[in-house]
């Protein structure tokens, strides 16, 4: 097992106005990934072997945005607000089933 049991990366990349892509911090993902940072610590699943939220860079899917990704499974989600986060904290990361109406298609 690595040394976190989930990893989660929030792109929060935000492009200057008039840009050609969109970006995800345009849909309030710094926020929202603060949000699930904090609720993850108040239900006591951050540390070692445990639950982390990271920030990242642009993860080049910026038009199915926002996104975020879980590791080690590698599944790919966007989201709209708290609700859809909570309901990956606790179908995903809690009880191990995917959110599958919020997971992003596969690369063909
Ligand atoms: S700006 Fe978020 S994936 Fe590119």
């Amino acid at each position: 097992m690595g040394y976190y049991r989930h990893h989660l990366f929030f792109c929060t990349n935000q492009r200057p106005d008039g840009a050609e892509r969109p970006s995800c911090a345009q849909c309030d993902s710094p926020r929202l990934r603060g949000y699930v940072k904090k609720r993850l610590k108040d239900l006591g699943l951050t540390g070692a072997g445990g639950i982390r939220a990271n920030t990242a860079g642009c993860l080049d899917r910026c038009e199915e945005g926002p996104v975020l990704v879980v590791y080690p499974e590698g599944v790919w989600y966007t989201y709209v607000d708290e609700d859809d986060l909570d309901e990956i904290i606790e179908s995903h990361l809690i009880g191990g089933k995917p959110v599958e109406r919020l997971m992003l298609p596969e690369p063909v």
